[in-house]
């Protein structure tokens, strides 16, 4: 089943539109445009079992919408690609790694990005999996290809902003029969559509600024190989990591306002790096959008938006506590993406490789004027 905006070229047309219509059904007089969550274990199922709805656990209608909406983000226009929805973005992650890898293979895994990765890594060795580890930046992973059967890669790179070139990666590892998964978390299918660039799976936490609200969490795989995706399928049957019929109806509903979240946050994340760049004290600001940034030049070639997520270093620990509480508008909390500002000292997590005084500052949907602001004035104050 497709709908009408789709059969009529859904590639044609600018992100917001392709937003607002993402994954809705062919309309149908007296029914609602979304069409509200399905709330079922079962369906009804007389006789032989063919889907496409039979248990809950395997497909649900709320999900195909949202499944729809998804593919048509990360990859529109483009045929063969199959999108599937968990229940977190670890669930995602897990879903890929868990279904194409078994003893004996080998997988490349960043060193520096999401800080679950590392207990994800001790899973797979205990199940005789080989690990190698490469950092983001400066395409290190080309080093340790020759052999792996999967190649992961997480650009922009959380929380240290590293990018990497994705294509030049997907040739080298499609060279020696590697898979390629891309986290497309950072970024969302409107910063970068991993697919175009040519890798086999698009996964990503939505919990960030897909849904963008800090309430709901969800995670996805998009995928063109299809035999692959049929294990990624199966995976979500046997672990039953599956999104609530709420959760991704909440999602599907938040979707159509990707376009304006992510240009606005985005837009103001452009601002407060150029003030932390520019304040008297060098503060080490990472944003894939700075110009001077090391990201910069692969970002611009391969993403289409950069991101709202700003890095930069306080001198000690004690100065970014004191910063944190001195911000107004921006919530210290972690995760990032949501239209309310977030901030963090990152250290306190103890999984990342960043100094004690580092913070990730996720900028939400506020006026740019009052973040900066609010951002300068608690510089000020935290200074000694
Ligand atoms: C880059 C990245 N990937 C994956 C995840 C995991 O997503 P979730 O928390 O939805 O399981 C996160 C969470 O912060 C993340 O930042």
């Amino acid at each position: 089943m497709t709908n009408s905006f789709e059969e009529a070229g859904s590639e044609g047309v600018g992100d917001g539109t392709r937003a607002v219509r993402a994954g809705l059904p062919e309309p149908v007089k007296h029914e609602p445009t979304l069409p509200g969550p399905v709330f079922a274990a079962h369906f009804h199922l007389p006789g032989d079992p063919t889907g496409p709805y039979t248990y809950g656990r395997d497909e649900n209608p709320t999900w195909t919408h949202l499944e729809r909406a998804i593919g048509e983000l990360e990859a529109p226009g483009q045929d063969g690609v199959e999108t599937l929805v968990f229940a977190s973005g670890m669930a995602a992650i897990s879903a890929v790694l868990f279904s194409q890898l078994s003893a004996g293979d080998t997988v490349v895994l960043p060193d520096d990005g999401y800080q679950v990765l590392p207990l994800v890594r001790g899973q797979l060795e205990a199940y005789g999996i080989e690990v190698r580890t490469a950092p983001t930046g400066g395409d290190a992973q080309l080093d340790v290809l020759d052999g792996a059967k999967l190649l992961w890669i997480e650009t922009p790179s959380n929380p240290g902003l590293d990018v990497c070139d994705v294509r030049r990666l997907v040739e080298a590892a499609h060279a020696r029969g590697a898979l390629v998964a891309v986290d497309n978390t950072l970024a969302t299918p409107l910063g970068q559509r991993p697919l175009e660039l040519g890798a086999d799976f698009s996964v990503a936490s939505g919990t960030k600024q897909l849904t963008g609200h800090g309430d709901v969490l969800l995670g996805y795989v998009a995928g063109v190989d299809a035999s692959a995706m049929t294990s990624v399928r199966r995976w979500r049957k046997i672990v039953g990591a599956i999104p609530g019929p709420m959760e991704a109806w909440l999602a599907h509903r938040s979707l159509a306002t990707l376009q304006m979240r992510v240009d606005r946050q985005n837009a103001s994340a452009q601002v407060i790096a150029e003030t932390l760049r520019d304040w008297p004290e060098e503060l080490g600001v990472r944003y894939p959008g700075l110009p001077g940034d090391p990201s910069h030049k692969i970002a611009s070639q391969q993403m289409r938006r950069f991101g709202c997520v700003v890095s930069f270093t306080l001198p000690t620990r004690a100065r970014a506590d004191r910063f944190l509480d001195a911000l107004r508008l921006v919530d210290d909390a972690t995760s990032f993406g949501g239209v309310r500002s977030t901030a963090e000292r990152r250290g306190r997590w103890g999984g990342d490789a960043v100094p004690e005084g580092f913070i990730r500052f996720s900028v939400g949907a506020e006026d740019p004027e009052d973040l900066v602001a609010d951002v300068r004035r608690a510089l000020d104050e935290s200074a000694e």
